[in-house]
């Protein structure tokens, strides 16, 4: 779906996930979102923000996963997934912090796999992923899935692309400050969830865009997986879809 402009196409995307959590309410069933960090998602979140704030829009059935987070990394660390989510929704609705799941970047690299198999098992545990929020990277990754994920991996460390590396390279302050390594979801946890959303806005991601939708599924690609999956929406601006 392709909007004029991006404040637009996050308000329905938010409208999408309010009327998820208000129907689970309903039936006094938990929310079990994913979500994502950088820049795609951030109106989103405002907008949630927003919906909490003037029309009483309550996260108290909210469970929630984050899709990755560097390693390694503090969460006071201003440029930790961890910060940036309380900044930008966390710390502005009423989710209960225990509901909050977000991969921890200072998990001792001999603790990462266990920790990795945790933290898939806990999303098992609260049902699966009803709903996950994506945005792409100039890679083709999701979360941190780097070209070479395979479709069906799970929550586990990788090695970070040069290219995603250099676009993080402003947040701090220089390439060498970028973290080599991220937790990350995997393309099978992904794919596993109910509904699927894939923000993408801007001329920077009109590349990448074509390659996931038109191109073959390939693990070069690792967003192509998502042609694969029955429920999945690119919610796009006219400017990243100006190659399709
Ligand atoms: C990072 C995140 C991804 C995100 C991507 C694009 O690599 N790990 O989840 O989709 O950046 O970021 P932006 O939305 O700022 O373009």
């Amino acid at each position: 779906e392709v909007f004029e402009d991006s404040a637009q196409a996050s308000a329905l995307v938010a409208e999408e996930i309010a009327q998820l959590i208000r129907s689970r309410q309903e039936k006094g069933e938990n929310c079990v979102l994913g979500l994502a960090t950088g820049s795609s998602p951030i109106k989103v979140y405002e907008e949630l923000v927003r919906m909490h704030r003037e029309e009483g829009l309550s996260f108290a059935n909210v469970v929630t996963f984050n899709l990755d987070e560097y390693y390694p990394m503090n969460r006071e660390n201003h440029q930790s997934y961890y910060y940036f989510m309380h900044q930008h929704l966390f710390d502005h609705i009423d989710i209960k912090p225990e509901n909050v799941h977000i991969p921890d970047g200072k998990v001792p690299l001999d603790e990462v796999h266990q920790y990795c198999i945790d933290y898939e098992m806990k999303i098992r545990e609260f049902g699966g992923l009803d709903f996950q929020l994506l945005g792409i990277g100039r890679t083709g990754h999701v979360g941190f899935n780097e070209p070479g994920s395979h479709y069906n991996s799970g929550t586990r460390i990788i090695t970070l692309d040069h290219l995603t590396r250099s676009d993080a390279a402003s947040d701090f302050n220089g390439i060498d400050n970028v973290p080599k390594r991220a937790i990350t979801m995997g393309i099978g946890t992904i794919l596993k969830a109910g509904r699927i959303v894939l923000l993408g806005w801007g001329h920077k991601k009109a590349d990448i865009v074509k390659e996931t939708i038109e191109g073959a599924v390939t693990s070069n690609v690792p967003a192509t997986y998502l042609q694969q999956h029955a429920n999945t929406t690119f919610i796009l601006d006219r400017e990243a879809a100006s190659e399709l």
